[in-house]
C-alpha cells in the first residue's frame, strides 16, 4: 500500500486529497493543527497527525514519529492568504506568518521527511498561478504572490537536487477552487481540482520534474 502525507488535511483541498487517496486505497497520513476536530478525515480512514507547520519542533520530530513509514508522496498543501490590500495600504504584520507557512514550512517538512522518502517518490508543493511572474498581467496581491513565487523557486531547486534519487518534485496550481480561501465564487470545486492534480501527480517522471503545472496538466510559466 502506498502512503501519502498531506499537510492542512482537515479542510479544503487537503481534505479532498484525503478523501480521494483513501478511495484509491492509499494509506493517508493527514496532518493538521487540530486532529481531534478532523472528523471527516478520520471517518474516511486517514491516520491523523497533529502538525502546525509553524512549529519547528514538531517538524523536526517527524522522522521519529513516522519512523515505521515510507512516504511515497508528500503534498505540502497547508497555505495562508491574508487578503488583497492594495499598494499604498499593505499590511506588513502578516508577512512573516505568510512566508513561514507558505515557504519555509514546505521546505522544512520535506527536509525532515527526506529520510522516509524512498527513491522514486514524489513531492508536490501546492503553489499558485498567482505566484507565476509569467502569468502576472494584473499586479497586486503582493504578499501571496511573493510567497508562492518563493515556493516555486524552492520546488525547482529541490527537483534538481533530488533528481539523482529519482524523486520528482513539482509545484501545482489547483485552479481557482471553492474553498474557504478560494471563496464560494471560485470557478471549480475541490473534487475537480484534486482529481486533476492526482492525474498530474500520477504522471510525474524524470521528463517533467521541476515544473509548475495547472491542475488540468497544462504547464504554467514560472
Ligand atoms: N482555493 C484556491 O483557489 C487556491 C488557489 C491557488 C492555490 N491554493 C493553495 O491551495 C492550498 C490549500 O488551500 P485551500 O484553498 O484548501 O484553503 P483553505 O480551505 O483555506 O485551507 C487552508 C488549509 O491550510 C491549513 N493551515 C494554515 N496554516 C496552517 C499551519 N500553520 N499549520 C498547519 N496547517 C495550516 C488550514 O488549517 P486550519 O484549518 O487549522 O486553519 C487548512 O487546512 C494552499 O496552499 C493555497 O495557497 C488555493
Amino acid at each position: 500500500m502506498q502512503t501519502v502525507f498531506v499537510t492542512g488535511a482537515n479542510r479544503g483541498l487537503g481534505l479532498e486529497f484525503v478523501r480521494q487517496y483513501r478511495r484509491a486505497g492509499w494509506h493517508v497520513i493527514a496532518a493538521c493543527r487540530r486532529p481531534k476536530e478532523a472528523f471527516q478525515a478520520r471517518d474516511w480512514g486517514a491516520e491523523l497527525l497533529e502538525l502546525d507547520v509553524q512549529d519547528d519542533r514538531a517538524i523536526r520530530a517527524l522522522p521519529q514519529t513516522l519512523r515505521d513509514y515510507k512516504i511515497d508522496l508528500l503534498i505540502n498543501n497547508a497555505g495562508y492568504h491574508s487578503g488583497y490590500a492594495p499598494l499604498g495600504s499593505l499590511d506588513y504584520s502578516t508577512w512573516q506568518t505568510a512566508f513561514h507557512i507558505n515557504v519555509i514550512a514546505p521546505l522544512q517538512v520535506a527536509e525532515a521527511l527526506l529520510p522516509l522518502i524512498p527513491n522514486g517518490a514524489k513531492i508536490v508543493n501546492i503553489g499558485s498561478r498567482r505566484g507565476s511572474n509569467g502569468c502576472n498581467l494584473d499586479g497586486g496581491v503582493y504578499l501571496y504572490r511573493a510567497t508562492k513565487a518563493a515556493l516555486h523557486s524552492i520546488t525547482r531547486s529541490m527537483a534538481m537536487d533530488l533528481a539523482t534519487r529519482d524523486i520528482f518534485v513539482v509545484a501545482l496550481h489547483p485552479g481557482w477552487v471553492k474553498t474557504d480561501m478560494g471563496t464560494s465564487g471560485a470557478e471549480i470545486d475541490v473534487e475537480e481540482s484534486v482529481s486533476g492534480m492526482r492525474n498530474v501527480i500520477a504522471n510525474l517522471a524524470s521528463h517533467n520534474t521541476g515544473r509548475l503545472f495547472n491542475y488540468d496538466g497544462s504547464e504554467l510559466p514560472w
